[in-house]
């Protein structure tokens, strides 16, 4: 079987979040599957300086507003299609935004172009290779599907996975005629949305399966309170709507092989994970202390996020023997807020604002625990990067979330299975609790390390998802009926 993956980040070669982490990993697991994917990515300039320039196997004079050439390269085993457009994707801010993280104007154009393109290769642009799949990851690819359905000609099963339902893709509906869509498709069963053009609501309505990164959130997005608008398209298409969790990249999130971290360790080698510990405490300038429960926090800075209440609970938490170890970026608000933090409690609370995988990395294996207080959460990476490294999660009950921690609550306890801890509703009071029931737990040194060995032991691979995805691509192509969440 073989598939065209669609998207606009893969790790590594572009990434802003877990999007790219997912299409990064996804072929290699399906190949094991006896599924061969093939990733169409813009051309940006990262992704051409990591490629090199590839053999051009497809050229357009003109792809909305200036001429685009398609590039085939390799990374690894994984065959990677780049589009090169210089007018759309060259760009020297961010994937979507400029450097003031404004949306760059044409952002409309900059990806229905890429799903222009992946609708053509759908539909045997290409000499050696007419996939079976067209696999659209979140709106920027998600208009495939709409291209291939008023195409009129045979065409590929489309899926469409959302990877985040907060971000949809609207355009004015002015744009319609030159974005090469026909007047026809401005209607409800197409791709109007609330008076414009939704590229995701589109994907949804015209795709032929649905997939969202976890049972949870398969069933949030089909209530008004997490649907963002979605969930009546999503509650009409519920039989064709599935959730998949994402799965953990092994052979870069492995503490017993990293070579970022300052001391390799495995669930037989706990001990050493203090190491890491003193490193990150050292490194950022945090209290040498090896009896401080140290939190970590890898994020996106955002709403979603939930890191508000954090800093609502961090008087609290300043008051015991806490200290916070944060790196992430986005809203000038909060970054300010936890730089005034880290002043306000020096040696207790340490800020990097910034990206780095290192950083992540050092995070993940000397944090004694690792928070994600998400007010909504498809799936989430971090906290299955914290359970393989033994930071036990501390999460918010819902989306994925919810599906991949077991709550340490007294009959999770006791039956020894229990991997972190959950609170709801996603508040600060609800956060506060948990930061002391947890705070409690791992003063008990001998069940705070069961928490972290069930943690550690916790399958967390893709190998069950790829089977998922793999069935899910034969039952597509085949037209059979979807298994249930
Ligand atoms: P989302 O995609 O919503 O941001 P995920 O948990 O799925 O959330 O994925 C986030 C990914 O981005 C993880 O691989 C995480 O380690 C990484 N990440 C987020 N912020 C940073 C940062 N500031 N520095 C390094 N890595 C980061
Ligand atoms: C999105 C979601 C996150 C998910 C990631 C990869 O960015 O916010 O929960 O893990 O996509 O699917």
């Amino acid at each position: 079987l073989e598939v065209l993956a669609v998207a606009s980040e893969m790790s590594p070669l572009v990434k802003t979040g877990g999007l790219a982490d997912v299409v990064g990993a996804l072929p290699a697991a399906l190949r094991a599957e006896g599924v061969e994917t093939r990733t169409l990515l813009p051309g940006y300039p990262d992704v051409i300086a990591a490629l090199g320039a590839g053999e051009t196997s497809l050229a357009f004079d003109d792809l909305f507003g200036g001429p685009a050439w398609l590039h085939e390269g390799r990374l690894g085993e994984d065959v990677i299609y780049t589009l090169v457009a210089p007018h759309l994707y060259a760009r020297a801010g961010g994937l979507y935004t400029d450097a003031n993280g404004v949306d760059y104007p044409d952002n409309a154009f900059r990806f229905a172009a890429l799903a222009w393109v992946g609708a053509e290769i759908a539909q045997g642009a290409l000499a050696d290779f007419l996939p079976d799949v067209l696999h659209a990851h979140d709106w920027q690819a998600a208009l495939a599907p709409a291209y291939l359905h008023y195409s009129g000609r045979p065409r590929p099963a489309t899926i469409v996975t959302v990877h985040n339902i907060a971000f949809q893709g609207q355009f004015a509906k002015e744009l319609l005629d030159d974005l090469r869509l026909p007047p026809q498709s401005f209607q409800m069963e197409g791709v109007e949305y609330y008076g414009a053009i939704g590229f995701l609501k589109a994907g949804l309505q015209l795709c032929d399966r649905i997939t969202t990164v976890s049972p949870s959130y398969a069933l949030e997005i089909e209530t008004p309170e997490f649907g963002m608008g979605l969930d009546g398209l999503l509650r009409a298409r519920a039989n064709v709507v599935s959730g998949i969790l994402n799965g953990v990249d092994e052979a870069v999130w492995s503490p017993a092989t990293d070579s970022r971290i300052a001391a390799r360790y495995d669930a037989g080698r706990l001990d050493r994970r203090a190491k890491n510990k003193a490193t990150l405490q050292r490194r950022l300038h945090l209290d040498a202390d090896p009896e401080a429960f140290v939190l970590g926090v890898v994020s996106r800075l955002s709403w979603q996020k939930g890191h508000d209440m954090l800093l609502a609970t961090l008087p609290a938490l300043m008051a015991r023997r806490v200290q916070l170890a944060l790196i992430g970026t986005g809203d000038k608000h909060l970054e300010e807020s936890f730089l005034a933090a880290q002043d306000a409690y020096p040696g207790r609370v340490a800020v990097t604002i910034g990206y780095s995988e290192d950083m992540a990395h050092l995070i993940q294996a000397g944090a004694d625990a690792f928070l994600v207080p998400s007010r909504f959460e498809p799936c989430g990476l971090t906290q299955l990067y914290a359970l393989r490294y033994g930071a036990v999660p501390i999460v918010s009950r819902l989306g994925g979330l919810k599906d991949t921690i077991v709550d340490a609550n007294e009959m999770a306890l006791q039956a020894g299975v229990a991997t972190g801890f959950q609170f709801s509703p996603p508040s600060a009071e609800a956060l506060a609790l948990a930061l002391r029931q947890a705070e409690r737990v791992f003063r008990d040194k001998e069940t705070w390390r069961s928490l972290q060995v069930n943690g550690m032991k916790t399958d967390v691979s893709w190998r069950h998802p790829a089977r998922r995805y793999a069935a899910l691509y034969r039952e597509a192509v085949s037209g059979d009926a979807v298994p249930s969440l």
